[in-house]
């Protein structure tokens, strides 16, 4: 019987899910049914209850639901539990589990892009996005992650939960550092970015875990405009489907034919290795 997948979020047409888990599907012959659901703000829990209830396998949770998800997960994987923020949704026996599988795969598409061990690394942002990703990139030892963010009084609670970072308000950032992340959602608007100058050097490696279909985000139209490499999210948002299908599927797909065999997803990804 054909299996049902769904992402759920606020907005939702964008999506490229679907895309990619039926590719993911394609590689190991399975069929399954894969679709977009625009759940209203306050909708998540019933939207969960009734996608399970009539028989589905697995979801996936995007803006603005991750970390509302968590809350509603009752087994949850270490991983979920260090970003208390979740992506991934299936259920076993009648429990609901959840994953985040956005900081695994972001780390797994860094390493063609940057070697993150013994980099000094900004985080800008302190929401779900950058819970998702703290844990998996600590993990591979750099030599320090700071994160900054628009309202600093978030930004203690953070170190709280995650206590091999630092942070620091923008002015007061030290100076040049490896690796930029932007994590926050300006990357979805047409917002124009500016950053000081003394965060970069000329082997700076910008990366926004944002990604726009048609034209390059804010974040990396800047990156651009200043000579620096930069990539978007859509390597992390492959990856991190992955990693979603090899936990509902038990099995791993092969993201590099994934994007040869996908003119739509190839050409994502060529511009998203600039
Ligand atoms: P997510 O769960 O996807 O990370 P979020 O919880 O809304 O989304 O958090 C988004 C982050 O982006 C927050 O740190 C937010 O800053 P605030 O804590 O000040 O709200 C940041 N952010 C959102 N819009 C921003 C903007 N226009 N400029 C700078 N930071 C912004």
């Amino acid at each position: 019987m054909q299996k049902k997948f769904a992402v759920l979020g606020n907005p939702i047409a964008h999506s490229l899910s679907p895309i990619i888990h039926q590719a993911f599907a394609k590689q190991f012959g399975i069929d399954l049914q894969y679709e977009k659901i625009l759940v209203p703000e306050d909708g998540l829990k019933a939207a969960i209850k009734q996608f399970f209830d009539n028989g589905g396998t697995g979801l996936n949770i995007t803006l603005p639901f991750k970390a509302e998800a968590f809350a509603l997960a009752e087994n949850i994987s270490a991983r979920g539990l260090q970003a208390k923020a979740v992506n991934t949704l299936w259920m076993e026996g009648n429990k609901l589990c959840a994953d985040n599988t956005d900081g695994i795969g972001l780390v797994v598409d860094c390493a063609n892009k940057i070697e993150l061990p013994g980099k000094t690394i900004l985080i800008i942002g302190a929401g779900g996005a950058t819970r998702g990703i703290l844990g998996p990139i600590l993990t591979t030892k750099p030599q320090k992650i700071w994160v900054t963010n628009r309202t600093i009084e978030k930004l203690p609670l953070l170190q709280q939960d995650f206590p091999g970072i630092a942070i620091g308000a923008m002015d007061a950032l030290p100076s040049a550092f490896d690796m930029i992340i932007s994590a926050t959602p300006q990357g979805l608007d047409d917002t124009e970015i500016s950053l000081p100058q003394h965060l970069w050097h000329t082997n700076t490696v910008m990366y926004d875990l944002a990604y726009q279909q048609n034209h390059a985000t804010p974040f990396v139209k800047f990156a651009l405009s200043q000579g620096l490499k930069v990539y978007d999210g859509i390597g992390m948002l492959i990856h991190q489907a992955a990693f979603a299908f090899y936990q509902w599927h038990g099995v791993m797909p092969d993201v590099n034919s994934l994007i040869t065999a996908n003119a739509p997803l190839a050409h994502l990804w060529e511009r998203g290795r600039r």
